[in-house]
């Protein structure tokens, strides 16, 4: 390919920018804004390589559309359920994303959550800047203990075990999980002695915080619905760094209303950044606007992680995280 077009949706960071725009023919949108259904359309005929994020909506019509025009998706962002990987492969569509590089900086983030729903950090600093602190006392904001309780996580890949050893080695944590795969022993002993479940109803009935780390997408749409809010240990904290279409989010304020649920600390949403306003109702709730990676370092890497797989693509050769 001869001097491929090539599309970036978002603003990335400078880091990553300056290498792409120093050695391609690169086009970087603006404005910072989702990309929209005709601009997608439009780029189906225009661009060699589109770089999109996991913000973006890629509609279907656009893969057959993109047929013979668009070679590649590189994707920023380790989560691909923005793109539908079949349609791309059906139409001759290569695929990355950009794993590893996120993985402490998510889990650090899904720790962070669980830290500030069980110690009510965000409703304590709400009560203090409102000026509402009337000093300490025996029974002021009780909280829940995070040292030696059991963690349970659906999803035990990369960021999932991550999740695992900081839990484990850092709060001396017990920690069981759920994954499809049968996890080797050695990986379970590297992660804490983490236990592996048979089913999310048993991870969740012995946890006493859950944390989500699968992928989003049609498989696990609503996985933790009302069945599982059955099914866990009263009192229990829910994490959700994932995705928010993984949480059946009327399920989600029933457990809460049921006091099943004691808080939740979320950085994921069902139709993100659009907000159910039932959640700015419940203070033992803990919101984030998706910044599971978002540290300096981590989204250079990201970028630098894309442009690898791309250039690797243009080269000829298999990128390194072909996802299809
Ligand atoms: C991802 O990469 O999938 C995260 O959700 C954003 O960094």
């Amino acid at each position: 390919m001869s001097n491929p077009k090539i599309l970036v949706t978002r603003q990335w960071p400078t880091g990553p920018q300056e290498r792409l725009a120093a050695s391609h023919d690169v086009t970087f949108r603006t404005p910072d804004t989702t990309m929209s259904h005709d601009e997608f359309m439009a780029a189906a005929e225009t661009y060699d390589v589109i770089m999109p994020t996991v913000s973006d909506k890629i509609p279907a019509e656009f893969y057959p559309a993109a047929k013979g025009k668009v070679k590649m998706l590189a994707s920023y962002g380790v989560g691909y359920n923005h793109i539908d990987v079949d349609a791309a492969r059906a139409n001759g569509i290569a695929v990355t994303n950009t794993p590893d590089v996120l993985t402490d900086c998510t889990a650090d983030l899904a720790m962070g959550l669980l830290l500030a729903a069980a110690r009510r950090i965000g409703e304590g600093e709400r009560e203090t800047r409102a000026g509402k602190w009337e000093g300490w006392r025996p029974t002021h904001m009780i909280g829940k203990k995070v040292t030696g309780a059991t963690l349970g996580i659906v999803g035990f890949g990369r960021i999932g075990q991550a999740m695992a050893r900081r839990a484990h080695f850092g709060f001396g944590m017990k920690v069981v999980f759920q994954d499809a795969w049968n996890v080797p022993n050695d990986i379970k002993a590297a992660n804490g002695n983490a236990e592996q479940l048979g089913s999310i109803e048993e991870v969740a009935a012995a946890s006493d915080f859950l944390s989500l780390h699968c992928p989003g997408g049609d498989a696990t749409f609503k996985l933790i619905n009302a069945d599982i809010f059955k099914a866990m240990k009263p009192g229990c904290i829910l994490v959700n760094s994932a995705r928010g279409d993984v949480v059946d989010e009327d399920a989600l304020f029933d457990a809460l209303d049921a006091g099943t649920l004691t808080a939740a600390g979320l950085d994921v949403f069902m139709g993100e950044p659009a907000l159910d306003p039932r959640f700015l109702k419940y203070e033992n709730l803990v919101l984030a606007p998706h910044l599971g990676s978002a540290t300096d370092g981590t989204r250079d890497a990201m970028g630098h992680r894309a442009i690898d797989n791309m250039e690797a693509f243009l080269k000829g050769d298999t990128p390194g995280d072909l996802v299809s």
